[in-house]
């Protein structure tokens, strides 16, 4: 059953339910979701990266530390960086890394 104060995050493909308000990085790891995170989530390392796959425009406008790197790195819009970015609404993403090459 859903609860009112979860969002429905869908991960290459799974749906996970990740507790609102918290940074995308700490619900994927709750949820027990792989992703890299060299920086410990200060913002500086760049790891965390996901792809958007639903609108980016109903997400969570990048702070100032992710508008920095997105800058320093030439981000694409869909681009995020999961330790910034804040689960406000639900929606899809990708992560690069734990895509299979094969
Ligand atoms: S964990 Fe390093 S930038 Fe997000």
């Amino acid at each position: 059953m859903e609860k009112k104060n979860q969002q429905t995050v869908e991960v290459n493909s799974q749906d996970h339910q990740l507790t609102h308000g918290v940074t995308l990085l700490q619900g994927l790891l709750d949820a027990g979701v792989e992703i890299s995170h060299s920086c410990g989530g200060n913002g500086t390392c760049g790891t965390c990266r996901v792809e958007v796959l639903s609108d980016p425009n109903q997400l969570k406008p990048r702070n100032d530390i992710e508008a920095e790197m997105a800058e320093d790195r030439g981000f694409e819009r869909s681009e995020r960086l999961a330790c910034q970015l804040q689960v406000a609404c639900d929606f899809k993403i990708k992560i690069p890394s734990a895509v299979p090459t094969r």
